[in-house]
């Protein structure tokens, strides 16, 4: 027969669709190392207030102890008659300790327990997925640091827009990484909060101190509402809002690399280890990897909008729609420390070739701004110096001939305002190299960049 929790006031034992429906432990079992630490705690803090004696209070920690190793090793594991990880290891205490251990429910609900278990995971797997996601963003910055001179053409549209130095590039996709970082960091001020101690909804007539509770899981201090504490899972959204934006990060990563080891670029090759073939075309080398990373962004994406939907009009405090909070976060966690080492992998081992970068860098006019800027600086106002510089792009569209090709003629035919020193600014370098303003794509700004994302990353 199921064991039940409410066994009291029921005639029978639920129904088999009931059952089947209401089961969550075939995914909250991850939650068990998590619901004993909470069970210690507990079991101390009623020690505390002179609900255990100390005999009792040894007995009920040595025997969570046997049961966190008998899970550890997998020999206590739910059987189908578990609702939940709570009930399951309910049941391993009850094994174990007899009556005692149903002393451990007094002043605690799986209300308040199943939203401190969740904290809990999540503060500890965040920190996992941090790492991860250092781990990327060092082997960006490697790259980076490899292409700090290397010119490339900077893109708006997708269309060639002004040259650019790669590892500015580079950067440019470490910096949002860091931002996720700051995010998960901030996240975890607002998720240290203790529900513990809140019970079902009401906090408890006992005299439990849930301060202390908190304090002992590593929480700052405990909950101001009881209400809130069961009902609020804005930590969940939250997570899955950072999760789901770090996931938008590397679609876009994802896709540009997509793009560069395309035949059409030819910019980045991969390495054999993290690339694929094709079954049929013995030719292919597929960005597989990176395509995953575009692809799973979606289910990062569903996962914050499942949350969102289930939370939106429940009435407080509680309610069984809540369950649904765990497997979208669960899946966010699996699906970033599957997808982050592949793609730092992949990132640290490609080859860039800086030939093709270097020599697509000028190309699509994209030196043309160069003339227009150097033309402000002899006092033609930007419009004039626009229409001057569109009128010789013109001209080179019509020859089929790059700007540095034009003679002194042509460009005094254009226009008597561009004498042959424009010739000057012409090239890529120069373009660089005249980027010195922080932050801006110049080798020099690039190198600073560079040692201050470094600096960041070291001190995670
Ligand atoms: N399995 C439940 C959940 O994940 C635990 C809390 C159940 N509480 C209750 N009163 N039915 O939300």
């Amino acid at each position: 027969s199921r064991t039940s929790l409410w066994g009291g006031r029921f005639a029978g034992g639920p129904a088999e669709a009931l059952a089947r429906l209401s089961v969550s432990v075939q995914f909250d079992w991850r939650l068990a190392p998590y619901d004993l630490a909470g069970s210690r705690a507990h079991a101390r803090v009623l020690a505390h207030a002179g609900l255990l004696d100390a005999e009792e209070l040894g007995q009920t920690l040595a025997a969570l102890d046997d049961l966190e190793a008998a899970c550890a090793s997998g020999s206590f594991r739910p059987t189908v008659d578990d609702e939940d990880v709570h009930t399951a290891l309910e049941r391993g205490l009850l094994e174990r300790l007899g009556s005692l251990g149903g002393k451990l429910r007094a002043g605690r609900s799986r209300n308040d327990q199943v939203a401190t278990d969740l904290r809990l995971y999540l503060r500890d797997h965040a920190r996992g997925v941090a790492s991860r996601l250092v781990e990327l963003a060092s082997v960006l910055v490697e790259q980076a640091a490899q292409h700090v001179e290397t010119p490339a053409p900077g893109m708006t549209h997708l269309q060639h827009a002004q040259p650019v130095t790669f590892g500015h590039w580079l950067l440019a996709h470490v910096q949002p990484l860091l931002r996720d970082l700051d995010r998960l960091r901030d996240w975890d001020k607002r998720t240290a909060i203790s529900p513990l101690g809140a019970g079902a909804l009401a906090g408890s007539s006992l005299p439990l101190d849930p301060v202390v509770v908190a304090k002992e899981l590593g929480f700052t201090t405990s909950a101001a509402n009881s209400m809130d504490a069961v009902a609020d899972r804005d930590f969940v959204a939250e997570f899955l809002f950072i999760t789901a934006l770090a996931g938008v990060h590397l679609s876009r990563l994802g896709e540009e690399v997509v793009l560069w080891t395309s035949q059409e670029f030819g910019w980045v090759e991969l390495d054999d280890a993290f690339a694929t073939g094709s079954s049929i075309m013995p030719q292919k080398k597929n960005a597989d990897i990176a395509e995953l990373a575009r692809g799973k962004s979606g289910r990062l994406i569903g996962g914050l909008v499942t949350v969102l939907t289930m939370l939106k009009g429940l009435p407080l405090t509680y309610d069984r729609d809540m369950q649904e909070d765990k497997e979208p976060v669960f899946d966010a966690v699996d699906t970033l420390e599957l997808l982050l080492p592949a793609l730092a992998g992949m990132i640290a081992t490609m080859t860039v070739r800086v030939d093709r970068l270097a020599a697509a860098a000028p190309v699509g006019f994209t030196l043309a701004t160069e003339v227009a800027d150097w033309l402000v600086r002899r006092g033609v106002p930007f419009r004039d110096a626009h229409e001057v510089t569109g009128k010789l792009v013109s001209l080179c569209v019509t020859r089929d001939c790059a700007l540095d090709e034009l003679s002194d003629d042509d460009l005094r035919q254009v226009s008597p305002l561009l004498t042959p020193e424009v010739g000057t600014v012409l090239s890529v370098e120069s373009a660089l190299a005249s980027r010195t303003t922080p932050g801006s794509t110049g080798p020099g700004p690039v190198a600073d960049q560079l040692a201050s994302v470094q600096d960041k990353l070291e001190g995670w």
